[in-house]
């Protein structure tokens, strides 16, 4: 079975939609790991209820970036991690971390990748006009939102979208195919190949598109 470790900063309803799978019997993992940098993370609130152990760590604790992201890669490796998430965790990965597990991190990015990368990939995706947009799952490499793109799901944007109502829209694929991608995973079924990933037996699986019309 699959030991994972996800990393949130915030309300995490994608890590609850991880656990969801788990407890639903859809995607066969463990979470071994909460790890978040923010003391005040709803994420933590939904790790106790489900038994899931809780590491509080801030940068500010340690004397520089390299030295931070060895400390949660030495603690994930210490509970058998195989498989990072991050789950809104709103920071830049550190290379110490990525050098630990490469191609074995897997960030989700409410936008279509490569545009809008960073922060509010959704407003960016409406104030440019975009008429579809949607969300990525993706490896971490050692840019912002750069890495391999493992599944893609696309939703419409509507003329009167506000950045709350597409958020929602595109949150609801996030919910589905972060799950999928893991699963993915845990049946060995992605590999990676520069920056190309291949899904085995699953080509099509890796493009979701939804649009609920309305
Ligand atoms: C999501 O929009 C995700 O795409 C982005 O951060 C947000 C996290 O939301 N990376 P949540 O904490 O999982 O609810």
């Amino acid at each position: 079975m699959l030991t994972i470790g996800v990393l949130a900063s915030g309300r995490g309803s994608n890590f609850q939609a991880i656990i969801d799978s788990i407890n639903s019997g859809f995607l066969k993992a463990r979470i071994a790991l909460l790890v978040t940098d923010n003391p005040t993370a709803y994420a933590i609130e939904r790790a106790k209820k489900h038994n899931i152990e809780v590491l509080v760590t801030r940068p500010k604790e340690f004397p520089d970036k390299d030295s931070y992201y060895s400390h949660i890669a030495k603690e994930l490796k210490n509970r058998g991690v195989e498989l990072v998430i991050l789950a809104g965790f709103m920071r830049v990965v550190g290379k110490a971390l990525i050098k630990e597990f490469r191609n074995k991190i897997m960030n989700i990015h409410p936008a279509l990748l490569p545009s809008f990368p960073g922060l509010h990939g959704q407003k960016q995706a409406s104030d440019y006009g975009v008429k579809i947009s949607g969300c990525t799952v993706h490896f971490v490499d050692e840019g912002v939102d750069t890495g391999p793109i493992i599944i893609q799901a696309a939703v419409p944007v509507y003329e009167d979208d506000t950045e709350d109502s597409l958020s929602e829209r595109i949150l609801k694929q996030e919910h589905r195919i972060f799950p999928f991608a893991i699963k993915l995973f845990s049946e060995g079924k992605i590999t990676v190949e520069r920056r190309k990933v291949s899904i085995k037996g699953h080509r099509e699986d890796a493009i979701i598109v939804n649009p609920p019309l309305r």
